[in-house]
């Protein structure tokens, strides 16, 4: 088995103990531990989807098809900032395709892109639960609704210089 230190900090893989403790079974715990560990080094390297397949006793596989079938994941790095716009009926009907075309010409990149400074990755996901609020999108853990083409170089902005 790889080593720990090999993949992860002290605090990561104390920390991924932790979440492997909440579970009876260990393999339940593949979506936490793919979540956990893509918060902490920003991507889900092979390395670490070794790892964790180890980790929680499952073949190699199973944890690189989670990491590949959930849009959430990313198997890439991906910049500081990750923007995930909806793509679904109540936002596609209120302009979720001008916002799109606003965040591509505002950061000059296109869907799955990173910028080259990678400060941004741009991607499309499914509903994220605003509907009512459509056309929404997330960057990182926040919640914008109601997004318009006027407001995309606005929200952009306030994310650059956050770490
Ligand atoms: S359809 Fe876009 S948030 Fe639900």
């Amino acid at each position: 088995m790889m080593k720990s230190t090999e993949v992860f900090s002290a605090k990561e893989f104390s920390d991924m103990e932790n979440i492997r403790a909440r579970y009876q079974e260990p393999a339940s715990a593949i979506l936490p531990l793919l979540h956990y560990v893509q918060g902490a080094q920003g991507h889900l390297s092979e390395q670490a989807l070794t790892f964790v397949a180890e980790f929680i006793g499952v073949p190699h596989v199973r944890t690189f098809e989670v990491a590949t079938y959930y849009t959430m994941l990313f198997t890439e790095p991906v910049g500081r900032h990750l923007v995930q716009v909806c793509r679904n009926l109540s936002c596609h009907v209120n302009g979720a395709e001008e916002v799109l075309q606003g965040l591509k010409r505002e950061l000059g990149i296109d869907v799955g892109a990173t910028t080259p400074d990678r400060v941004f990755t741009l991607v499309e996901v499914e509903c994220i639960g605003a509907c009512d609020h459509a056309p929404a999108m997330m960057i990182d853990g926040d919640l914008h609704r109601s997004v318009t083409v006027d407001s995309v170089s606005r929200i952009l902005n306030s994310y650059r210089e956050k770490p």
